[in-house]
This record gives C-alpha cells, sequence and structure tokens, in this order.
C-alpha cells in the first residue's frame, strides 16, 4: 500500500499528540497519590476487559523522561496530558501531596526544554474516591472542590502551560460513568446523572474563573461531539436524532456556547431544565467565554427509533430514550468496531460553525484510530491503517478551515498505547506501541509518518 499524501494545513496550525494520567502513569499508590474512581472501579472483577488496571499501565509516572524524548522525536509543537486530581490532592480536597505537584512540575520543565508547548486536561475521569464517597458528581461540592483544585494547578503551574481544558468528555463522566455505568463508578441511575451533568457544568464554570483568577493562558474545555445521522426521515427516527442530538451534543453545547438550556422533550428528561441541582446564576456562570472549544472526534453515529427498556418513565436510566445506534456505514471499522467516516468530521466542524456564532477557535484535542497492530518479524508494526485514518481526518479538518471554521491545531490520540478504560489493553491507539510485559516503547510507521508531516508543514510555512 503507498503511504497516503501529507494533508495540506494552513501556515500557523499546530501539530500535537495527548495522553491522560490514568490511562498512562501507573504508580497508582506510589509518593502519597489517593485512590480515584478509577482505581476502585477496575479492581472490581469484571468491570473491565480481563481485569485490566491502570496500576502500572505505562509506567509513565517513571518513564515520563523516555516519553518526552518521543514527543521531541516526533517534533510535536503541543503535547496534551492530564493532571491526576488525587495525585495532587488524595482526597480530593484538603492537604496537598507535594510529591504529586513536584511530579507535575518535572514533566512540564521537561516539555519546555524540548520546546513543546504543555495542554493540561485538570478532568480526565479519575475523580477521587473520597469525593465519590461523599457523592461524587451527584453533588454540589465536587464542583467546589473541582475549583479548588483548578486554583492550586493554576497557580503552580498557569506560568507554563499554554493551554487548559477543564474537563475532558463530560458526556462520558456523566452518562457512561452514572448512568450506563460501564465507566467508573459504575452507576445506573436516571436523575443522578442528570445532576452529574449539570455539576460537571457548573464545575467547569467554577474552574474556569479559578484558572482566570490565576492568570492562565488559554482556557477551554474538550467535548465529544458527535455528528449524528437519523437512519431514515421517518418523522419518528426525526424525533430519535433529536433526542440524541440533546444527549450527546446539546445538553454540553448549548450552556456552553449559547448560555442557554437545551430544547428537550419533558418526559424523557425530567428535571434537565428545572431539577432541583439548578441555581439562579448558574447558566451565566457555564457559559462565560472560553479561548477555545476542544473537539474530540472518532466516528459518527447514527440513530434510529426504538422501544424504551424500561416502560415506567420515572425509573428510566437517563440513557434510556428510545433510540437505537445503527452502524449502516459500509466503511472499513477500526477494532473499537467503529467505522472510518473522515467527512463525518468536516460535518460536525461545519456544524458547529454554522450553529454556534459564540464559537470559539477550536482545537482538536483528540482523533486517532485503534488498530490490530501486529508486530511483523522485523520487530516493527507496519500500521497503515491507522496512517490512512490520520491522513483522512487532517484532510477532512483542512477541509473545514476551507469552509471558514477556525481550527487551530490537531493532536492524535495517542501518543502510547495505553489503558483503555473499560476495554483494558486489548484497544491499541498509540503511535508508539507499548508492549506490556517489558513496558518498552517501540515507534510504529505512523509515528515516523507523523513526523515527516510535521516536519513538511513547517519546511512549507
Ligand atoms: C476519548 C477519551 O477521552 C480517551 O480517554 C479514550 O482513550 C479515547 N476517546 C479512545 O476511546
Amino acid at each position: 500500500m503507498s503511504v497516503p499524501a501529507f494533508p495540506v494545513l494552513p501556515a500557523g496550525f499546530r501539530f500535537g499528540v495527548a495522553t491522560a494520567a490514568y490511562q498512562i502513569e501507573g504508580a497508582h499508590d506510589e509518593d502519597g497519590r489517593g485512590p480515584s474512581i478509577w482505581d476502585t472501579f477496575s479492581h472490581i472483577p469484571g468491570r473491565t476487559l480481563n481485569g485490566a488496571t491502570g496500576d502500572t499501565a505505562c509506567d509513565h509516572y517513571h518513564r515520563y523522561r523516555e516519553d518526552v524524548a518521543l514527543l521531541r522525536g516526533l517534533g510535536v509543537d503541543s503535547y496534551r496530558f492530564s493532571i491526576s486530581w488525587p495525585r495532587l490532592l488524595p482526597e480530593g480536597v484538603g492537604p496537598v501531596n507535594p510529591k504529586g505537584l513536584d511530579f507535575y512540575d518535572r514533566l512540564i520543565d521537561e516539555l519546555l526544554a524540548a520546546g513543546i508547548a504543555p495542554a493540561v486536561t485538570l478532568y480526565h475521569w479519575d475523580l477521587p474516591q473520597a469525593l465519590e464517597d461523599r457523592g461524587g458528581w451527584r453533588v454540589r461540592r465536587t464542583a467546589e472542590a473541582f475549583a479548588e483544585y483548578a486554583a492550586l494547578a493554576g497557580q503552580r503551574y498557569g506560568d507554563r502551560v499554554a493551554r487548559w481544558m477543564t474537563l475532558n468528555e463530560p458526556f462520558c463522566s456523566a452518562f457512561v460513568g452514572y448512568a450506563e455505568g460501564r465507566h467508573a463508578p459504575g452507576a445506573t441511575e436516571g436523575r443522578g446523572a442528570l445532576a452529574a451533568a449539570h455539576h460537571l457544568l457548573v464545575g467547569h464554570g467554577l474552574a474556569v474563573a479559578a484558572l482566570r483568577a490565576a492568570d492562565a493562558r488559554e482556557v477551554g474545555i474538550a467535548l465529544n461531539l458527535d455528528r449524528i445521522h437519523a437512519a431514515s426521515d421517518s418523522p419518528e427516527d426525526l424525533a430519535a436524532l433529536r433526542r440524541a442530538q440533546v444527549l450527546h451534543n446539546d445538553i454540553w453545547a448549548e450552556p456552553l456556547l449559547a448560555g442557554r438550556y437545551p430544547e428537550h422533550e419533558a418526559e424523557t428528561w425530567a428535571g434537565l431544565a428545572d431539577g432541583p441541582w439548578r441555581r439562579p446564576g448558574d447558566l451565566d456562570l457555564i457559559g462565560g467565554p472560553l479561548d477555545f472549544l476542544g473537539v474530540n472526534f472518532y466516528r459518527p453515529i447514527t440513530v434510529a427509533a426504538a422501544p424504551h427498556r424500561e416502560a415506567d418513565p420515572a425509573l428510566r436510566s437517563a440513557v434510556d430514550i428510545g433510540v437505537a445506534e445503527l452502524d449502516p456505514y459500509g466503511t472499513r471499522h477500526t477494532t473499537m468496531g467503529w467505522p472510518v467516516v473522515p467527512a463525518a468530521f468536516t460535518e460536525l466542524l461545519r456544524e458547529l460553525h454554522s450553529r454556534y456564532p459564540r464559537l470559539p477557535p477550536v482545537w482538536i484535542t483528540e482523533n486517532g484510530s485503534a488498530e490490530v497492530d501486529a508486530v511483523a518479524p522485523d520487530g516493527l508494526v507496519h500500521d497503515t491503517d491507522r496512517i490512512s485514518y490520520l491522513a483522512e481526518h487532517l484532510a477532512a479538518v483542512a477541509d473545514a478551515i476551507a469552509a471558514g471554521v477556525d481550527v487551530r491545531g490537531y493532536h492524535a490520540w495517542s501518543l502510547l498505547d495505553n489503558f483503555e478504560w473499560a476495554r483494558g489493553y486489548d484497544q491499541r491507539f498509540g503511535l508508539v506501541r507499548v508492549d506490556y510485559d517489558t513496558l518498552t516503547r517501540t515507534p510504529k510507521d505512523s509515528y515516523h509518518w507523523y513526523r515527516g508531516l510535521i516536519a513538511a508543514h513547517r519546511a512549507r510555512t
């Protein structure tokens, strides 16, 4: 197979890669780190594939210098990583763990010495267990605790961090964690998940204020907004499309980008706009200006109307919205089972641009693919499918830019193969292979391709 041509992005466009703390760091009980909900959840038998945990993961906590050397070799402008909240604050609030603070000092300084801009996510799903024990995101106090943590991180690292993302994919935190139960803390609730969604947004608003007070540079959030298609144009499927839009996109984008709660069916989401967890002024807090919007994109979804799993609305989980997900895409699928449809990426970005006049500049905070990644007899990984995926999705970003969307940069997910949450270690997203027995890192062909792309971009612009 021939190597795809390098997509052409405008001058000033920046390239990076992304990771998250629990997925790569390991050292789960070292140097004073407290447990997070993912430590608890992954240790419950049956919750993750083959009982995988992040206890060791990629051992990045001890090997961060080697990993920064890999980043330097790639030539990226930006590295997006997350801070582990319970490494800084083992109980979520209260006593600070100095060794945790020191770790991110060292990482950030190593990045700066390599000429790489640190881009920090504050919350990539690893809530301190102590806060979950007091209600987790179901209670407002967790949003306030999040702001205290944001203030601590902002004051300590704000002079060196180029951009901040408060939350990563709050959809997953609220609905996969508190409604579907496939992610930590593994709850299956209706109203609890809606309260969690709201408190995550409040936590975002409070954290933005805390970061601004600490003179942080650029502040944003990373959302997994979806490009959703209806299975047909029947009134039922179009109504299902609207319900899915609310759940996946509007619950987040409407308050954040338009300062309003989404229009929705009261029966499906009792409490969404008037639950007791709402307070006057919350919309102003949530909808304050952002310096950028982070977008994570992997694949589109198609929905059709379907019966609710639970007939009694009062007993329904927040994700039981009378929708079935279909897969009519006759394209290649990644090992996650996700269809590869790059045009949907352009559609999503254009939709955001046309729908939200207040849309700030966009950064792609994640995009990538999990592939089979067999090790060839030469000991290398010739991941041509991943290279095609990256090339096609970067071309889709270029198309969106040509159509007027202000996209400033792109982060490939991920630097390393890592702990893919409930899917464990079988799903490999890295540009660099990790051998989990030896923890050896081996750059894949996609790493070399991405390095070439970045070098060609620099030479051209
Ligand atoms: C989104 C999440 O932010 C990240 O943690 C995950 O590994 C990737 N998508 C791939 O599923």
